[in-house]
């Protein structure tokens, strides 16, 4: 190295939690509602159940998710830097659920925004996130991908509706001189095919209106057949790819987790790289697809499951609307025998959070004290001014 040249950094995973929504709904609750069978979104998907929000919202999702992977990693909020929500059901069109969620963990050091890159999108976070931190831009980055696609679903279309699900996932990434973490990362979109897999209104294309919601064109439109042949093909293409930018061969991973759509599509993608089960995570029978939450829940139930390991070597690779796709190879290096939380630390950390609420809040209230009472001021100076002038 020469005497001028900053040291190499790496971006390592530290932290890691998610969350779902209690509320189960199965398949047969589902037959209910839409012509469909149990059987069939078995046979054809791989899905028996799915979590979905009653009161949740995104943001609460995400925070959730993200007070876990601090948890985990015992670093506080005021440490993180740089926030990245992946998600296509933010809490609004602005502001960022980014925002939003940094808001609620107190991490009054961070820069935060979302990102859209449909499921695809968490890989895309966790590529952004380790690029900041490797350039030196930024030391601790907390990157969320949280969705509640209920709510943008037709519960009418049975093509649709059964497939999808609610959740989080988090990971904490920093900065470190050793070697390890995130190894590679590969993007890839293909915009041609966006009308495959959309949401045709609600964007400045199609603002909304009174004819936007009756034909309803603010919910989830996918043409299943094409994006199926589109998924199978670059899941395969893209995990390859991870994995020589990696310097890696395919022998050397010891675990896939690929976005969970579909268990057909995750099945093609290990027959064709010729992976065992054991080296494929899959949990899509619990959850459906949860978009850009799927790959860091399958993540962190994979990790809970003992099957990921210090020095172990992953591949996270998902697909979606774009049509987008997105895989990442990392060296696992953290510890993941969770820390037992004691119950002072418990306390602290809810304290900290109430700490955080309560700040914000007067801050609200502080602004607009502050608002009208400059408002009545500029009045007064006004009209004195007026009266001498
Ligand atoms: O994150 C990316 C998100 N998207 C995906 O990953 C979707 C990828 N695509 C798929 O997973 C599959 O294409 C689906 C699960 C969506 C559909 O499975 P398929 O085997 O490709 O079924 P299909 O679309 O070819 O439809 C077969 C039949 C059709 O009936 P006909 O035309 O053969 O009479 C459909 O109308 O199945 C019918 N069908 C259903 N039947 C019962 C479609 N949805 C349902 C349903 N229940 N829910």
């Amino acid at each position: 190295m020469a005497a001028n040249q900053s040291p190499q950094r790496f971006a390592h995973i530290i932290g890691w939690g998610k969350y779902v929504p209690p509320n189960v709904l199965t398949n047969d609750e589902l037959a209910k509602r839409v012509d469909t069978s149990d059987a069939w979104i078995r046979e054809r998907t791989g899905i028996m159940e799915r979590r979905i929000v009653t009161k949740e919202t995104t943001a609460m999702l995400g925070l959730y998710a993200a007070q876990e992977a601090l948890e985990v990693a015992d670093v506080a909020p005021n440490e993180i830097d740089l926030i990245i929500v992946a998600t296509s059901t933010p809490e609004y069109i602005f502001p960022a659920t980014a925002s939003v969620i940094q808001d609620q963990l107190g991490a009054d050091n961070a820069g935060a925004f979302d990102l859209s890159a449909a499921c695809s999108g968490f890989v895309y976070a966790l590529s952004v996130g380790a690029a900041m931190i490797r350039s030196g831009q930024h030391n601790t980055a907390l990157v969320i991908g949280a969705e509640t696609f209920s709510k943008i679903l037709n519960w009418k279309d049975r093509a649709t509706c059964i497939l999808f699900g609610d959740g989080a996932g988090a990971l904490l990434l920093r900065a470190s001189d050793q070697p390890g973490g995130i190894l590679s990362t590969v993007l890839g979109s293909d915009g041609s095919g966006g009308d495959l897999l959309n949401v045709p209104a609600g964007g400045s294309r199609n603002p909304a209106s009174l004819e936007t919601v009756m034909n309803n064109l603010h919910t989830v439109k996918m043409n299943g057949r094409e994006v199926y042949r589109f998924a199978t093909r670059v899941m395969v293409d893209a995990t390859k790819q991870a994995l020589v930018k990696a310097n890696l061969p395919l022998t050397e991973l010891d675990l896939l987790i690929p976005h969970q759509a579909n268990a057909r599509i995750i099945d093609y993608a290990a027959r064709t790289l010729q992976l065992p089960p054991e080296k494929v995570f899959q949990n899509v029978e619990h959850y459906g697809n949860t978009s850009a939450a799927s790959i860091p829940l399958a993540l962190v139930e994979a990790i809970e499951a003992k099957r990921v390991n210090p020095g172990d070597h992953l591949v996270m690779v998902g697909f979606g609307g774009g049509l987008s796709w997105g895989s990442c190879a990392v060296e696992w290096t953290a510890p993941t025998d969770k820390r037992l939380i004691t119950p002072q630390r418990a306390a602290q950390s809810r304290l900290r959070y109430r700490w955080a609420n309560f700040k914000s809040f007067s801050h609200r209230v502080l602004r607009r004290v502050d608002s009208g009472v400059t408002h009545v001021l500029d009045r007064i100076e006004g009209r004195q001014n007026g009266h001498s002038g």
